[in-house]
């Protein structure tokens, strides 16, 4: 398979509007809420305000991964197409987005909150080597809370 990270841009909202109102998509990344278009182009917007990539497969957009600034941190945010789901894709491109973030960003650490429900999710945070750090309470489900330190030389 040919993947390729390209920075996200103003015009990816359509594809990604397709995405993210998928059913297994938004069942957790939007606590199941049906976003408007006009909500995706804004969530579209702040991500092209920070590090955040559009996952092509084969030419195709598939996804969205990006690095969001939290609180003096920075946050994983995956999200790939069911389409493409149980191949590898969000592996091959959430770890892409965290080399940049150790190698180029510098980062010590890459945070992120799985709802705890989130099975798929909770697999690709064991592959991709984040640590368990505790739980919290989100709008809809708790949430476990991950960290990833940056690999030591
Ligand atoms: C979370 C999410 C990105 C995970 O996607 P995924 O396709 O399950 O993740 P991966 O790309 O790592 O694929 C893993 C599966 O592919 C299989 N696989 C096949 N080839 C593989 C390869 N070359 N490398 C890694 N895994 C491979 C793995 O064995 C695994 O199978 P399993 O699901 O039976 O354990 C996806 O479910 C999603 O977009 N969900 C909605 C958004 C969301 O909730 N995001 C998380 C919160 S930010």
């Amino acid at each position: 398979m040919s993947l390729v990270l390209r920075p996200v841009d103003l015009g990816d909202g359509d594809a990604l509007h397709a995405i993210f109102t998928e059913p297994g998509v938004r069942q957790y990344l939007f606590d199941d809420i049906l976003l408007t278009h006009e909500e995706t182009q804004k969530h579209v917007e702040a991500a092209c305000g920070h590090e955040a990539w559009v996952i092509c497969l084969d030419d195709v957009i598939v996804g969205l991964t990006s690095l969001r600034p939290v609180n003096g941190d920075r946050e994983l945010m995956i999200v790939v197409s069911e389409r493409c789901w149980g191949r590898g894709v969000a592996f091959e491109a959430a770890r892409a987005a965290m080399r940049h973030g150790f190698e180029v960003l510098q980062l010590d650490r890459i945070l992120e909150g799985v709802d705890l429900p989130n099975e798929r999710s909770h697999r690709l945070m064991a592959r991709l080597g984040f640590t368990p750090t505790g739980e919290t309470d989100g709008p809809k489900y708790r949430a476990r809370t991950y960290e990833a330190r940056r690999p030591s030389a």
